[in-house]
């Protein structure tokens, strides 16, 4: 029997494709009235992932379960999970409400529920246009209406912001926050962390198929410090200096550069020139969030103004505990459709949706996660339907 809880559980997961380790022995887990990101390049083996939770792809090892069962001991998982995976078939020649009458009929669902969906993406106005004019972004929403027709507990999204306009971002960030906070379940895979930063409480990091960082977002965020960088003619002699001056934080970089943290580009400078070693160079690296995920997803990414250093980075900068490097290195575009129909603002559940039992207690360790709160109301959307 299934628990009810709305809980995902991804224990060991591994997948082989012949030679290819897609996914190599992940763990995570998804609480309710939480958004988790499952974030990595592409190839990292997110979607393979998704497939094994979702009953379509076998595990090679591990296991993965929506409400304490495989997917495939469900029952009736149109109910209990929402899911929306890369390149949606869409019959061209079928309008949008045509497309999910096809499903509510295969479901059991009255066909009344799919004005509703299509209301709750914003595509109430297209509902009679067909498919095969939508751009990439009503795809998505259109996708997302499919995924919500069964009024899931569990919504499990393959990149839902591709194509998405940043308008749509906005308004995915919002419909997700909202539909979390309803005590629901939202897991969504992204490659690109700004899409989806504002959107998740939790981030799951893999490349490779290996796990990077698993965590709270503000964990992450908190790890991060920037540093300066400085190329004195006399590393030692820069290294003892800054020791007597009392900053802590001092890694030489092995090209003759040495990397400080917790210290301004000008206390670094004054420290210097009251030991007469001359500065060749004095830099400040900002760490950010986006750069952290590069650093975390591709030991061989350099994008413009990121600058690599041959040693490891000092303790406080760059990845958390964990860490592992990686080799691997992409940066894909995605394009931006626009005009879109303003749909309504988060989610409303039917009549009818029961909250999974409070207090569950699974068999697993529990986990240090904390239910965020309520978002606030915005406004960015202006708000009409
Ligand atoms: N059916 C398959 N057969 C062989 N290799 C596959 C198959 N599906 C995925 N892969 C490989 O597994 C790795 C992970 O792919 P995928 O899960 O699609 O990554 P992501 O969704 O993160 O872009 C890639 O190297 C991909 O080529
Ligand atoms: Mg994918």
């Amino acid at each position: 029997m299934q628990d009810g809880s709305g809980r995902i559980v991804v224990q060991n997961l591994t997948k082989n494709f012949g030679a290819v380790a897609a996914v190599q022995n992940l763990s995570f887990q998804v609480e309710p009235g939480s958004v988790t990101g499952f974030l990595g390049p592409n190839g990292a083996g997110k979607t393979t992932t998704l497939r094994m939770l979702l009953g379509l792809v076998r595990p090679t090892a591990g296991f993965a379960t929506i409400n304490g069962q495989p997917f495939s001991g469900l029952g009736n998982p149109g109910r209990v999970v929402g899911a929306v995976l890369e390149a949606q078939g869409f019959h061209p020649k079928r309008s949008a409400i045509n497309h999910l009458r096809v499903y509510c009929s295969a479901m059991g669902i009255q066909d009344r529920r799919a004005e509703e969906v299509l209301g709750l993406v914003g595509l109430a106005a297209t509902a009679t246009r067909d498919v095969g004019g939508f751009s990439l972004g009503m795809k998505q929403r259109l996708a997302l209406a499919t995924a919500l027709l069964g009024d899931p507990q569990v919504l499990v999204l393959d990149e839902p912001a591709n194509g998405l306009d940043p308008e749509g971002i906005a308004w995915l960030r919002q419909f997700l926050r909202s539909f979390a906070a309803s005590g629901r379940t939202v897991l969504i895979s992204s490659h690109l962390l700004a899409e989806v930063e504002q959107t998740i409480d939790q981030v799951v990091i893999i490349s490779r198929g290996q796990t990077m960082y698993y965590g709270m977002l503000d964990d992450l965020r908190r790890s991060q410090q920037s540093r300066v960088i400085v190329q004195p003619a006399d590393v030692n002699a820069l290294v003892t200096a800054l020791q007597e001056g009392g900053i802590s934080g001092i890694q030489p970089t092995g090209d003759g550069k040495v990397a400080v943290t917790g210290a301004t580009v000008q206390q670094v400078g004054d420290v210097a020139a009251k030991a007469g070693v001359a500065l060749y160079g004095v830099q400040e690296e900002k760490a950010d969030l986006e750069q952290l995920f590069f650093r975390l997803t591709s030991g061989q990414y350099a994008a413009p103004g990121i600058v690599h250093y041959g040693a490891p980075p000092p303790q406080g900068f760059g990845p958390p505990p964990g860490y592992q490097q990686s080799g691997y290195h992409q940066q894909p575009n995605y394009n931006q459709p626009s005009g879109y129909h303003q749909p309504v603002q988060g989610y409303q559940q039917p009549p009818g949706y029961q909250q999974p039992p409070s207090g569950y207690q699974p068999g697993y360790d529990p986990s240090p996660y904390q239910a965020p709160q309520a978002p606030e109301p915005t406004k960015e959307q202006g708000g009409n339907s």
